[in-house]
């Protein structure tokens, strides 16, 4: 072959320049800092056992013994019969009737989320995403060649979604309406009314929500009901997993329970066929499923407590600083305060010079797809209260440098 042929780069598909996923991606420039020898507090992905909390014990114990019993091989592809109907029967329990015929196990509610996506959306489609959005949902979208529409969740309203300005988004495209509640990144948890209004732009327009569940246990004043309570035949489809409430993100396991309305049957299928072609999700971890959903859940409670410690810490503390608010959490383990940015700069501007010069990382908000001048940014607030508050401490003194300087 000839030299110059050899010495081209090979060329990358179009789609990955749409695609990107701040979380990790800002994980590089974190490394770099490291390596000048400073210490790096990652406080950008939210894994609880990062932090010490520590896997319950009866998973372990399921997912060893499955491996001991030899369930090493291949599954059916939607799941095994067990944690299916586990999954069905904790759905009946929390008021939501379907059968396990309509629950798939899936590799994370991240799979879900992707598979749900490409049963649902065709390229130029449109998908409604609430600002600030978890970034998977706009990842996917971004392979899929469909266009996330943005609808506001106001922060003078505790992190509420907009629904007039959700309304005046729909279009003859519009395909999917995501709803994210609890939510990852602002904390909020969604009143009866709000999510009734969603439910009903929704039938409006003949749209499928897709609900992600996978805070449902973590709200503060206990588990928050599943959507489909209120309306059991909705076209919902809802997403959750092993990774958050029950302290396992590394198995990669959870589950997508497609509404019991034949509206949406065409759409199971369609879920079923794109999960062959992935096989199945990972094996020994499945027999997990059943174990965390009819075992013990009291440590579940303790983990609340734990976290609206946390977040009550975050507000009080991160509210004090001068030029910067935000709104205390209801649920989960993530803040995102805003911090008045000078003109001209960038949240990710502040980010930056935030983990340069402490060593403190977050995300930016425009990597949830907020503005970035609007300077949002993401703390995970999982690390110990102790260790949280000398965080503040830090981000107090360097905000107050930093927005003199610019002052
Ligand atoms: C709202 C939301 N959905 C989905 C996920 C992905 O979870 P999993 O580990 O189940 O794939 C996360 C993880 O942070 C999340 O915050």
């Amino acid at each position: 072959m000839p030299t110059s042929k050899m010495a081209r780069p090979i060329p990358v598909a179009a789609r990955v320049r749409r695609f990107s996923y701040a979380i990790r991606n800002i994980v590089a420039e974190a490394q770099a800092v490291e390596a000048s020898g400073l210490r790096v507090r990652y406080l950008n992905i939210g894994d609880p056992v990062a932090f010490g909390f520590q896997t319950p014990p009866h998973l372990i114990e399921a997912a060893q013994r499955a491996m001991r019993d030899g369930h090493n091989g291949y599954l059916p592809s939607p799941g095994i019969p067990e944690a299916r109907e586990a999954v069905a029967a904790d759905c009946a329990r929390g008021g939501v009737s379907v059968s396990a015929d309509r629950v798939l196990i899936t590799t994370g509610t991240s799979e879900g989320i992707d598979i749900a996506l490409n049963a649902l959306v065709n390229e130029g489609d449109d998908v409604l995403v609430p600002t600030p959005t978890y970034p998977m949902y706009t990842a996917v979208l971004a392979k899929v060649n469909a266009r996330p529409r943005y609808y506001r969740t106001d922060p003078a309203r505790g992190w509420l979604p907009d629904i007039e300005h959700l309304r005046s988004l729909v279009t003859p495209r519009t395909r999917v309406l995501v709803v994210i509640d609890p939510n990852n990144p602002t904390g909020a948890v969604y009143p009866a009314s709000i999510r009734r209004a969603l439910i009903d732009v929704a039938e409006q327009h003949g749209l499928t929500i897709l609900a992600d569940e996978v805070y449902a246990e973590l709200g503060f004043e206990g588990a928050v009901p599943l959507l489909a309570t209120l309306e059991p035949d909705a076209p919902i489809i809802s997403l959750s997993s092993l990774s958050k409430a029950y302290l396992a993100p590394g198995w990669r396991t959870g589950w997508m329970v497609v509404g019991a309305t034949p509206r949406l049957d065409g759409v199971l299928a369609a879920v079923k066929k794109l999960a062959d072609g992935r096989l199945c999700s990972p094996g020994p971890m499945q027999y997990a499923v059943t174990a965390a959903l009819t075992g013990d859940r009291s440590y579940q409670a303790v983990f609340r407590r734990a976290l609206a410690d946390r977040a009550r810490i975050t507000a009080q503390a991160l509210n004090a600083i001068p030029g910067m608010r935000c709104v205390p959490p209801r649920a989960a383990f993530y803040a995102m305060p805003f911090v008045s940015l000078p003109p001209g700069r960038t949240d990710e501007d502040y980010v930056l010079a935030l983990l340069r010069a402490t060593g403190i990382l977050c995300v930016y908000g425009s990597g949830f797809g907020m503005p970035a001048e609007q300077g949002t940014f993401r703390i995970v607030f999982l690390a110990d209260p102790a260790e949280l508050s000398k965080i503040y401490a830090d981000i107090g003194a360097f905000t107050r440098d930093y927005l003199e300087r610019a002052g």
